[in-house]
């Protein structure tokens, strides 16, 4: 079996990596791939975005599979190319993945399936906007609907900071088209989720709940990110709540979407929040499977990630997936000055061993001429350790991160710090 993996970062090594230890015989390509990916993939030169030369390589490749990583190639309509061309694809269509891609279709479908949410308005006139805000209890969150690389939701704590926020996006063209459009949300209270499901538009298969570490600093401080760190599984996540996100959120929105002709079939993502009387509130739609979330929950599963691809990509539901017992953490390395001008270039000192049960997931890293490991990106390396307990995951990738060396390294010592206060009482 042949399969190509679109995408560079930490979530597509980790996603090579698990089809890889199911079937070390499957022949893995990765577009553009990293230096990490190259340890289980052919790369084939070809950047994300480029769906033309995308949807060239995997028919000429004869690839069984493609799997799409990032939201960016879906959004282009990746997945619709490779299946008029009759190639099989992980990944939902453009018309689906606008759940992702515009924020403002996303709370038109949440709100005409009844998912609970925050109350919104989308706009696209700064005075009517503005009004708005005006007329609307602080604090607000203002979000560019387009995609924006996860920076494009401002939590304003004042009228004025939205104000600022919707000024900046409406009239100064601050992200461009993604900010043409915005949607003015209420402000949510609660402990976020991310609850990846596989499904072929129809049924659901849910993976382990994780949970992100969007802001930059120790202590949930500074500006939002992609992700600093994650785990999995998350102790609030019990299987009564994940029936509720299953029941209420997610097949909600599968039919819906069926029902506008965009069936979604692939890794739907629903980022929630849970409110302190434990009911969910959905806070965004992805279309794919997170990162840095991949990097702990596919590590979590016990086989079945190939078959359950596949059959998704055949429009067959996916099998019950295996999930091993214990714990994941992921911690992520990255470059000083992210996320807004990460410094490139600096060498990576990487330790001759790892601890058991801890896996390297490169992310924004090159290969140099002369083959030093060179940062390349803002996400850097993900430090992943899975052990028994989630105590031992996290001491584990922490060790891990600490031994990893170059100039600039920036990450937080502390993720799974909720999960660590429960554990320890
Ligand atoms: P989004 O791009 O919509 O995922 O937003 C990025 C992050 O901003 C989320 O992961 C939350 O931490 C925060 N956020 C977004 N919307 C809200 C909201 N309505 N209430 C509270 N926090 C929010
Ligand atoms: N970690 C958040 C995301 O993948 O969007």
């Amino acid at each position: 079996m042949k399969i190509l993996i679109v995408g560079g970062g930490g979530r597509e090594h980790a996603i090579a990596w698990a089809l890889h230890r199911e079937n070390p015989a499957v022949q893995l390509s990765a577009a553009p791939g990293n230096p990490g990916l190259a340890t289980l993939a052919t790369l084939l030169p070809i950047p994300a975005d480029d769906i033309d030369r995308l949807t060239e390589a995997a028919v000429s490749g004869n690839y069984d599979l493609t799997v799409v990583g990032p939201e960016v190639p879906l959004a282009l309509g990746l997945a619709d190319r490779l299946a008029a061309r009759g190639r099989p694809v992980f990944g939902p269509s453009a018309a689906a993945a606008a759940l992702e891609a515009s924020k403002a279709f996303s709370k038109d479908v949440m709100k005409a399936a009844g998912i609970p949410t925050a109350a919104s308005q989308t706009f696209t006139d700064l005075s009517a906007a503005l009004s708005y805000i005006d007329s609307h209890a602080e604090p607000l969150v203002v979000k560019a609907s387009g995609l924006a690389a996860g920076k494009g939701a401002i939590v304003c704590v004042t009228r004025a900071e939205a104000s600022a926020a919707v000024r900046a996006m409406l009239g100064d063209g601050r992200f461009g088209e993604a900010g043409r459009t915005v949607v003015i949300e209420a402000f949510l209270v609660g402990e976020e989720l991310s609850v990846l499901g596989l499904t072929n538009g129809e049924e659901l298969t849910l993976l382990p709940a994780s949970q992100d570490h969007k802001r930059l600093g120790e202590g949930d401080t500074g500006p939002n990110t992609g992700g600093m760190g994650a785990y999995a599984p998350v102790t609030p996540a019990t299987p009564a709540l994940l029936q509720r996100i299953r029941d209420e959120v997610m097949l909600p929105a599968l039919i819906e979407l069926d029902r506008r002709g965009a069936r979604f079939a692939g890794c739907l993502y629903a980022g929630i929040m849970v409110d302190p009387t434990g009911a969910p509130f959905v806070v965004e739609f992805n279309c794919r499977f997170g990162d840095p979330e991949a990097q702990v929950v596919l590590p979590m599963l016990e086989g079945g990630v190939t078959d359950a691809l596949v059959r998704i990509a055949e429009g067959n539901a996916a099998s019950p997936i295996p999930v091993r017992p214990g714990a994941s953490v992921t911690t992520v390395l990255a470059a000083r000055g992210y996320p807004d001008a990460p410094e490139k270039g600096a060498a990576i000192s990487l330790p001759a061993e790892l601890p058991e049960g801890v896996t390297v997931f490169h992310a924004g890293t090159t290969l140099d001429a002369r083959g030093v490991l060179r940062v390349s990106g803002g996400r850097v390396l993900n430090v992943t350790a899975v052990a028994p307990t989630f105590a031992e995951a996290q001491a584990k990738s922490r060790e891990g991160a600490d031994a990893i060396a170059f100039d600039g390294k920036v990450w937080r010592r502390d993720i799974g710090w909720r999960e660590a206060g429960r554990q320890w009482g």
